[in-house]
This record gives structure tokens, sequence and C-alpha cells, in this order.
């Protein structure tokens, strides 16, 4: 299937290639920005997306979560950052986007995030998702981890940018004095 849709609206025309990177990205990590850079040589335009209702209670408010993710992608070409509500297909196509990225770590992701891509392209075939695979450093790097770690104390300097780092540590200062 072409990345670009055969039909094309006067004003989508020289726009390129949108792809939209979704996530809770609660908070982003070391991990996401590397394939938010790799997209961005693939792509004319990387939409990062901050799903506001995530399944799980997340640590961060959407707005914190959008506001971590654009502090971390200042300076990088081509990036926008947004939230997103309801079905990820509809919001793809209102971005008048055709590529969905995601991030693949490790085998275990696979199972997850194949059956997601799939279901995207039930619900859109229009929709093509691709997956990205971060440096390896980063391969065992993940959002959950991240936060366990700092809840503990331990250092996640080399694993988040150093705002997120201070956000994680006001965070979970403010709920130890709760
Ligand atoms: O970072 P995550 O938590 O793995 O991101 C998951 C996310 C937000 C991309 C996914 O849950 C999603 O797309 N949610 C939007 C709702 C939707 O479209 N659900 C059907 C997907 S098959």
């Amino acid at each position: 299937m072409a990345l670009k849709r055969n039909v094309l609206a006067d004003d989508e025309k020289n726009m390129g290639i949108i792809a939209v990177y979704p996530g809770s990205f609660d908070p982003i990590t070391n991990g996401h920005i590397d394939v938010i850079k790799r997209a961005t040589m693939m792509f004319d335009r990387v939409c990062v997306a901050v799903a506001r209702n995530v399944e799980k209670t997340p640590l961060f408010t959407v707005g914190e979560r959008v506001a971590l993710v654009r502090s971390s992608v200042r300076g990088i070409r081509k990036v926008t950052v947004d939230e997103f509500d309801g079905l990820l297909v509809r919001y793809v196509r209102r971005k008048k986007a055709t590529v969905v990225v995601r991030g693949l770590r490790a085998v275990s992701d696979f199972e997850y995030e194949f059956q997601m891509a799939l279901m995207n392209r039930k619900l859109d075939r229009h929709v093509e998702t691709i997956f990205l695979m971060p440096k390896n450093d980063y391969t065992f790097l993940s959002s959950r981890l991240v936060k366990e770690i700092a809840v503990l104390g331990g250092d996640v300097s080399q694993l988040v940018p150093p705002m997120v780092e201070k956000a994680m540590h006001r965070k979970f200062a403010g709920r130890l004095r709760d």
C-alpha cells in the first residue's frame, strides 16, 4: 500500500508524508526520543501524540506529559507535539497522516504491537504502522521502570532528559509529603 494517499486535496499535496507517533509518554524517555529522531529521518513531519486517556493511572497529567515531550524534542526539526483522545486512527486521519510509528524494543513488545497494528489497519486500511528499533542502549528502557527506579531513589539521569528527571523528583517528593 502506498504511504501517500492517491487522492489528495490541494492543501495536502505539498505536505509530504506525515507520521503520528502515539503513546502514553508517562513520562517520555531517551528511548522515545531516539525513535522520534529516527522517524524524522524518514518522514516529512512527525506528530508526537500523547494519549489523554491511558488505561493505567498515569503519574503525570496529560498537560504535564505534553509539556515534558515538548521540552524534550525542542530543537528536533519536523516534530510537533499534541494530545489526543479516542480512536487513534481517527486522530491520524484528522492530522492527514498515513503512518503510525511505534518503537519495538524486544520480542516481548511484539505481540501487543502486532495486535494493535492489525486492529488499526482493520479500522482504517489507509493507516500503515511501522516499527522502529531504538538504539541498543535503550532496548531495556521503559517509562514504567524509570518511574519505579525514581520512586526508590535510583539514578535515572542516563535514561530520561534532565527536565523529566526533575519533574519526577518533584512528583515523588510531593507524594511522600502527602
Ligand atoms: O505508550 P503506550 O501506552 O503503549 O500507548 C498505547 C496507545 C496510546 C498508542 C494505544 O493505547 C492507543 O492507540 N490508544 C488510543 C485508543 C485506540 O485507538 N485504541 C485501539 C487501538 S487498536
